[in-house]
C-alpha cells in the first residue's frame, strides 16, 4: 500500500472511529501492482451478499463475461473473460480486491468495469447527445459491495 494512504488511514483513525469506519474515496485508493491490502470498509464482506452481486444484472453482472462453475444455476454465463473458477488460487485477497475495483491496473486494456471508479471516464452521452451528467459519477458498486464480492471470489479455491 502506498504510503500517501496508510498516512491517511493513520489519520482518520487518530481523528476517532466514526471517521475510521468511512471507506476511502476511489480517487484516493492507492494501488501496489494492483493490489489493495486493507479492506475498503474494514467489515468483512458477505459471500452471500457477494453471490448475489456477481450473478445479478443491475448489480455487478460479473456472469455477462465470466464463467462461474460455482454458480451453475445461474444461466447465460459469459466467456468474454477468462472463468473465475479457482480465482483465489491465482490471485490473493488484495489482488482480487484491486483487480474488482479497477481492472485496469492490472489489464492496462482490459474491457472489464472498474467497478469502485469515479473519474477518468468518458462521459456516456457527452459525444452523443451533449448531456452528459455533471458531476462525479457514483462507482458502479459502493466499497461493501466491493467487499461481498471479494469475500465471495476467495471462495473460489
Ligand atoms: C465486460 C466484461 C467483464 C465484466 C462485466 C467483468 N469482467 Fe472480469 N474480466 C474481464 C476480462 C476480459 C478479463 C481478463 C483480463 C483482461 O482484460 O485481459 C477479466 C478478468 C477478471 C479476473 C482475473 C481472472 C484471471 O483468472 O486472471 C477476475 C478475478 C475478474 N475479472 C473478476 C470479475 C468480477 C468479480 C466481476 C463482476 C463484479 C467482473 N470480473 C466483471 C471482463 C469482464
Amino acid at each position: 500500500m502506498g504510503s500517501a494512504l496508510t498516512l491517511a488511514v493513520a489519520g482518520m483513525l487518530a481523528a476517532g472511529p466514526s471517521l475510521a469506519a468511512e471507506a476511502p474515496a476511489p480517487s484516493s485508493v492507492q494501488y501496489d501492482h494492483g493490489s489493495v491490502a486493507q479492506s475498503l470498509t474494514g467489515t468483512p464482506g458477505n459471500v452471500e451478499s457477494g453471490y448475489k452481486i456477481m450473478s445479478t444484472n443491475s448489480l455487478g453482472n460479473c456472469v455477462a463475461c465470466h464463467e462461474i462453475p460455482s454458480m451453475p444455476e445461474v444461466d447465460f454465463q459469459g466467456n468474454i473473460g477468462p472463468s473465475l473458477g479457482g480465482a483465489a488460487e491465482r490471485y490473493d485477497e488484495a489482488h482480487l480486491r484491486g483487480i474488482v475495483m479497477d481492472a485496469k491496473q492490472t489489464f492496462p486494456d482490459s474491457m472489464m468495469p472498474s467497478f469502485y471508479k469515479t473519474e477518468g471516464y468518458v462521459r456516456p452521452g457527452a459525444a452523443y447527445t451533449g448531456k452528459a451528467p455533471e458531476g462525479p459519477l457514483p462507482p458502479i458498486l459502493d466499497a461493501q459491495q466491493i467487499e461481498d464480492v471479494v469475500a465471495y471470489l476467495m471462495t473460489l479455491k
